[in-house]
């Protein structure tokens, strides 16, 4: 294989878990001007609707799968009509997420459970629909969202850190009983990034300010900064990449 094609995802669909905006929306969109087809998926079907249709007006290949991530029978019902469509998944990227701040003695089991649902939960679940099909196919790529708390705590957002946690090894995991079958799992850990889940500390100064000093870039980071390591893991380029974490966080999680 020539190296001019290596990150070439022409002839490739890619699923995006939450491509209706944020980081989502941003891989999506990078995997679409690659040469990728994109199912975009949100739990709203007007946001999610919207969304693929303006991508197909920037001049993409996008459909709408609108539906909940953490509902299994909803999964599966979306994957079985991607099948009776004649869609074949090659790119899966879990990265449908939500964060919920309060300190731990204050948390009901309820918001623990809604959040290890969203994300790690749904990760298993899409991962296990898309994988079925993949098998039989001998190709895959799945990219898991994890986070920098899939490696270091942080005070009131416990079962976000567990759940990011938990996607490393589910990653792991993955690679270990799929690699074997030509598909390569792998996470991205993206930093702090300018998104509306973060807008209670853009618009919050010390924390801004903290994130500026403690990040060694000096900055947040933009959305299309992950477009990149995704292609990568999503391509040819990464098809003896298994099972690793890499991180986009403009130097935070390597230094002290
Ligand atoms: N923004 C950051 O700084 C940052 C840092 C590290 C990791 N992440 C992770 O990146 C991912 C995207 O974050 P973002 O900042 O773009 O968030 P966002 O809130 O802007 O977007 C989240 C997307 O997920 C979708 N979603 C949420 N719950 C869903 C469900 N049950 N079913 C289907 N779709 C659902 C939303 O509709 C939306 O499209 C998340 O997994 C998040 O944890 C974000």
């Amino acid at each position: 294989m020539s190296a001019r094609t290596l990150f070439d995802l022409t002839g490739r669909t890619a699923l995006v878990t939450g491509s209706t905006r944020g980081l989502g929306r941003a891989i999506a969109e990078g995997m679409g001007e690659a040469g990728a087809s994109l199912v975009v998926n949100g739990r709203n079907s007007e946001a999610t609707e919207l969304a693929a249709a303006e991508m197909r007006a920037a001049g993409l290949n996008a459909r709408a799968a609108a539906f909940d991530v953490t509902d299994e029978s909803a999964v599966m019902a979306a994957f079985a009509q991607l099948d009776s469509d004649g869609i074949e998944i090659d790119i899966l990227v879990n990265n449908a997420g939500i964060q919920h701040r309060q300190p731990m003695v204050e948390l009901s089991l309820e918001d623990w459970q809604r959040v290890i649902d969203t994300n790690l939960t749904s990760a298993f679940l899409m991962g296990r629909e898309a994988a079925k099909r993949m098998i039989p196919r001998g190709y895959g790529k799945v990219i898991n969202i994890g986070s920098l708390t899939s490696e270091l705590a942080r005070a009131t957002v416990a079962p976000y850190t567990v759940a990011k946690g938990g996607i490393r090894l589910l990653t792991k995991s993955m690679a270990a009983e799929w690699a074997q079958h030509g598909i390569q799992a792998n996470a991205i850990g993206p930093g702090y990034m300018l998104t509306e889940m973060n807008e209670a500390l853009t618009s919050n100064p010390e924390f801004d300010a903290w994130v500026k000093s403690r990040t060694p870039t000096g900055r947040w980071g933009r959305p299309d900064e992950l477009v990149g390591t995704a292609i990568y893991l999503a391509s040819r380029a990464s098809d003896y990449v298994c099972g690793q974490l890499i991180f986009v966080d403009g130097g935070m999680i390597s230094v002290l």
